[in-house]
């Protein structure tokens, strides 16, 4: 039996005049990179197959066949036991040409009433939805990580900056909240775009649907292409289905917006690394020597993870661009969605999974406790944020309190700091006398405020950096996370 796909240049050569030149077969083949969507390919046409079968279209033998066929397959490719080739240009014909040579006939009529264009849109979906999966439990332990550090942290006191100045006090615990609360919105994303991504575009065929008698909700119902209802969620405009690509761009989108929180993040622990600040240490293993100075130890995965953030920023301005000129419906520049998709996940996947690690620290095999995750130098923390004058806006709020004007208060301010800074000390180490030279309303309990503890208790709202709130909030992220 001839394999016509084995012999794709003949396939076509009543049209043609010519073969195809290797160059131009190695420049538009793609299974070396696509053949990573094996089981979603597998999985997509095995569901279209017993649907032709239910509808008729094949008979149950055919059915059998081809699911005996499949299972050889993805068995073959698993054990690295199937040969890719590069004439037969992507991972769908690849495998369609295995399955007719396994199953004869059968495998040839699995392909009716469908095109590599609705099928490949369908695969990248299909693919693409349980990398969400899976990147929506890294996000999760992500954000447990820094829960568990703040919470051994709500009473150390480090300076809050606004331009890189110390402004306010604020607790450890109440910075690492900041960005759990990024985290849980890159999560919210995630499960958005998975809504969106989880259409069926099969049944669409080439561009224009197709006049088999095809059940297309079957086909979703069987890929779990469902809402939380269970109906099934089908692409409802052929030429849309085969040419859409918004689910792609969405989520390298929302990957870049996850790895500028992961960068930012990385930009802190850099800074509070350094000698300078001396806040945090991490551990050696997210670090590296340098080769002539020994002193050193660079925080390499932070650096690193700054760095990857430019790369995945550049996936989404690639797709947007692909997408940009494109006519409908499908045309080949499609295939270019591919490596940029799979580099967006390998490259958020591999550094959600060492932050989680980095920040919590990895199980101890004994006892199960978690080890190795960040140092925090809470003295460190502590001196810094008394060096700064960081509680001035609790002495003007004190003023407010005893009668004044906020304006006026924070314009008596200046004074105080002035004079502090002269004599280089901080606001609480000036004497009472001297405090009341700038503001006669000023008495013996400014002390209280004029306190880190009491500026940190002080800021008692919802969002606050009050230990008795972040607590709270503590609380709610982790009742959220299960
Ligand atoms: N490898 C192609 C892609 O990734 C599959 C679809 C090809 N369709 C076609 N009409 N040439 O987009």
């Amino acid at each position: 039996m001839t394999n016509q796909l084995d012999k794709k240049a003949q396939a076509w050569s009543a049209l043609f005049s010519e073969p195809m030149s290797e160059l131009v077969k190695r420049y538009t083949s793609s299974v070396f990179f696509d053949k990573r969507l094996w089981q979603a390919d597998i999985r997509g046409s095995l569901a279209h197959a017993d649907m032709l079968a239910a509808q008729g279209i094949i008979s149950a033998q055919d059915l059998a066949d081809i699911e005996r066929g499949m299972a050889q397959i993805g068995a073959d490719i698993e054990a690295g036991n199937f040969e890719w080739k590069l004439d037969l240009e992507d991972v769908h014909l690849n495998i369609e040409a295995r399955l007719t040579q396994l199953v004869g006939d059968a495998g040839k009529r699995m392909h009716t009433g469908r095109s590599r264009n609705d099928q490949v849109a369908t695969d990248v979906r299909l693919w693409l939805r349980g990398e969400l999966d899976l990147i929506a439990d890294l996000l999760a332990a992500l954000q447990k990580a820094l829960l568990e550090v703040a919470a051994q942290h709500t009473q150390t006191i480090l300076p809050g900056f606004t331009h890189l100045q110390v402004a306010q006090p604020v607790s450890f615990a109440h910075h690492l909240l900041a960005y759990v609360e990024m985290f849980a919105r890159d999560a919210e994303r995630m499960r958005e775009v998975r809504a969106r991504t989880n259409h069926l575009p099969l049944g669409s065929a080439a561009l224009a649907g197709t006049s088999y008698p095809l059940d297309r909700e079957r086909v979703a119902r069987s890929l779990g292409m469902v809402d939380a209802q269970g109906v099934p969620q089908l692409c409802r405009n052929s030429l849309d289905a085969v040419s859409d690509r918004d689910f792609a761009m969405e989520f390298a989108a929302a990957a870049s917006i996850c790895m500028v929180h992961i960068s930012r993040l990385s930009e802190e622990l850099v800074l509070w690394m350094s000698q300078n600040f001396g806040f945090i240490r991490l551990a050696d293993r997210f670090t590296t020597g340098s080769s002539i100075m020994p002193q050193k130890k660079n925080p390499d995965v932070p650096e690193l993870a700054r760095g990857k953030t430019g790369r995945v920023v550049g996936h989404l301005m690639g797709l947007l661009t692909l997408m940009k000129g494109q006519p409908l419906a499908y045309n080949k520049d499609n295939q270019e969605d591919k490596e940029p998709l799979f580099d967006t996940v390998d490259t958020l996947t591999d550094t959600l999974r060492i932050f989680a690690e980095m920040i919590g620290g990895q199980p101890d095999p004994q006892t199960g406790q978690l080890t190795g995750g960040l140092t925090v130098n809470s003295d460190a923390m502590r001196s810094a944020a008394a060096r700064g004058y960081a509680t001035a806006t609790d002495l003007a709020d004190y003023l407010v309190k005893k009668g004044l004007a906020f304006r006026d208060a924070h314009e008596v301010m200046a004074h105080p700091v002035n004079s502090a800074q002269g004599a280089g000390k901080d606001l609480s180490e000036l004497p009472l006398a001297t405090l009341q030279s700038f503001h006669a309303a000023i008495e013996a309990d400014v002390f209280d405020c004029l306190s880190l503890q009491g500026s940190l208790d002080a800021r008692n709202t919802i969002g606050g950096t009050a230990p008795e709130r972040v607590l709270q909030e503590i609380a709610l992220h982790r009742q959220r996370l299960g």
